[in-house]
């Protein structure tokens, strides 16, 4: 049997940089299915299609074919055998993601696929409904938060990092939509599962959430 852990949650939170530690630290496969929807964001973009017309996304889905590669460096995602692993991290694509999440069609195609790897492999897979739809039996389900700024502050770092020309009230205002798009949707939204462990992570530091969390994961993954 695969074991799998869930790690959900708003953007900024920590989740993916988590993850990839606590996954390296395991020898567990990281999936990271936010790059997903940034794919599928990426294509309707691409193609003109406004992010939040269902029917021109839904129109096409079927042209639009993702798959992940996993390196020693991390996950790849390619959209049409192209990768696309830096593309979708623009902040132009976070809002189609978003856009096109609400959208069941989008999310049952994508799900498809995850629950695939998830039965695979050991995977920590992150999202915003892992634990709650995605991996319903997942041995371990965390839900990470963080003070909405703190979030907003830590995407700001890594933007201007990659040379992204942006600013704290651009992130914020990007962070403020998608947080309230993702947990109110009526299909699969952002909420912890009823069974999951609430992470605030404001005030620890990057290495003590990885210790906190990886600590819980061995704990889980004992009692198996
Ligand atoms: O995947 P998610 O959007 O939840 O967050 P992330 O991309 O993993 O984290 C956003 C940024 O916050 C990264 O640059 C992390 O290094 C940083 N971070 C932090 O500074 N302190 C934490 N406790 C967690 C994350
Ligand atoms: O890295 P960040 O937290 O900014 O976002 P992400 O994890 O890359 O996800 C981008 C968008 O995809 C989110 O704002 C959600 O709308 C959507 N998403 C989702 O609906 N369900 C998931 N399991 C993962 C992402």
């Amino acid at each position: 049997m695969s074991l799998n852990i869930a790690i959900d949650g708003p953007a900024g939170a920590g989740k993916s940089t988590i993850a990839k530690a606590v996954a390296a630290k395991l020898g567990f496969i990281y999936i990271d299915t936010g790059a997903m929807y940034r794919a599928v964001g990426l294509g309707a973009v691409r193609r003109g299609i406004d992010s939040s017309d269902a029917e021109g996304v839904i129109s096409i889905l079927d042209d639009l074919t993702i798959t992940l590669k996993h390196t020693e460096a991390g996950q790849l995602i390619f959209l049409n055998g192209e990768d696309v692993s830096a593309e979708i991290r623009m902040p132009e694509i976070s809002v189609a993601a978003s856009n096109v999440a609400v959208i069941p069609a989008v999310r049952l195609k994508l799900v498809e696929l995850q629950r695939e790897l998830a039965q695979k492999d050991h995977v920590i897979m992150d999202g915003r409904d892992i634990g709650t739809y995605v991996l319903p039996n997942a041995q371990l389900k965390i839900f990470l938060t963080a003070d909405p700024k703190a979030r907003a502050e830590r995407r700001l770092l890594e933007l201007l990092e990659k040379g992204v020309n942006t600013t704290f009230d651009e992130v914020y205002e990007d962070m403020l939509y998608r947080d309230k798009n993702d947990s109110g949707r009526e299909f699969a939204p952002l909420k912890p599962a009823e069974d999951s462990v609430m992470v605030d992570s404001t005030s620890m530091t990057l290495s003590e959430t990885i210790d906190h969390i990886t600590t819980l994961a061995r704990q889980a993954l004992e009692k198996n």
